[in-house]
């Protein structure tokens, strides 16, 4: 085994895998934390401050290219704290329904706390990589007759490459004809160049993430237009430098000597995004208008445009 390989692995047994040791550093950012106007888990942290709240932006981003639309029926994939949830119902009170799907019962209880509308919005535990396994009663009910949207914020980056495909099945199975799956995620697709840039992509964007062309390739399976956008402009970049630049934050955030790590490890993060080799993208996914679908909306086949999903 390679030193390399050998510090990946202590790295890995540091960070863990599971959802929950994954955000276990965020305790230390609790007061910072703004549950019930950030919407982003991670970017909560630093959505405090307006100028740079790229998690709200993020969403922003998204609303613009396919925003809520009246009568939508959605599905948050990954709902983190809610914040997509609450930005749904505020820019458009018309919608039907949201559903927010979240493994992390931290976060889930964050996000049914601070639901804007429970006759419109249900969350439920899930891990959007089992729905099969998974699914209870009352979530297959609540998925039964289809979205026209499915957003994820941020979602894929957390999934190895290797899952991608069941997740985009998951997707198409759950969408009506025309409907689109919205998402916005971190990819690598320069290759990370010496020890520090490959450290911090391991940390910031798992080695196994799916990148653009797997993306790609995974939903032109279907029969469906992708249409993408570079954003990495609205990625954590600002906020980055701000921390940088006023170290009083970190200092307020973590205790020392953890805060001067910190402060190391964003320096090197902002060196290794600004060489291209993470990048934000955002991808819509229109699903073919075709007849022979589960969901067509309108369609004059009753039962069979509304078949419950056997399989998610
Ligand atoms: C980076 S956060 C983004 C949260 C939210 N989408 C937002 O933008 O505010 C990723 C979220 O996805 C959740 N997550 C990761 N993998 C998941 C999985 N397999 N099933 C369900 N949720 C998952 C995490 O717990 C976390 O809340």
């Amino acid at each position: 085994m390679s030193r390399l390989e050998g510090t990946r692995l202590v790295l890995r047994q540091i960070v863990k895998d599971d959802l929950e040791a994954e955000y276990d550093w965020l305790r230390y950012c609790n007061p910072f934390l703004v549950p019930g106007e950030d919407g982003f888990i991670v970017q909560g942290v630093w959505d405090r401050w307006p100028e740079v709240a790229p998690g709200r932006r993020q969403m922003e981003v998204l609303f613009e290219a396919n925003p809520p639309l009246p009568g939508d029926r959605l599905l948050n994939l990954g709902a983190g704290l809610g914040g997509l949830e609450r930005m749904c119902v505020a820019f458009c009170p018309a919608i039907e329904s949201i559903v927010g799907l979240e493994a992390n019962p931290t976060h889930l209880a964050a996000a049914k706390a601070a639901n804007p509308d429970p006759s419109k919005v249900a969350y439920f535990a899930a891990d959007v990589r089992a729905l099969d396994d998974a699914v209870d009663a009352e979530l297959a009910a609540a998925v039964a007759e289809g979205f026209d949207k499915i957003y994820m914020v941020e979602l894929l980056q957390d999934l190895p490459v290797e899952q991608l495909d069941g997740l985009v099945d998951r997707c198409f199975a759950l969408l009506r004809d025309g409907g689109t799956v919205d998402l916005v995620t971190l990819t690598v697709d320069v290759p990370p160049r010496g020890w520090k840039e490959r450290l911090i992509t391991d940390m910031v964007v798992r080695r196994a993430a799916p990148n653009l062309a797997d993306i790609r390739r995974s939903f032109a399976r279907f029969d469906c237009e992708i249409a993408e956008k570079n954003i990495t402009a609205v990625s954590s970049q600002p906020f980055i430098q701000r921390v940088l630049d006023d170290p009083s934050i970190a200092r307020a955030m973590l205790p020392w000597p953890l805060s001067a790590a910190f402060l190391k490890i964003m320096e090197a993060g902002l060196g290794v995004a600004e060489r291209g080799v993470y990048s934000v993208s955002q991808i819509t996914v229109t699903k073919a208008e075709a007849a022979a679908g589960r969901f067509a909306r309108g369609a004059d086949d009753g039962a069979a445009a509304h078949e419950v999903p056997t399989n998610l």
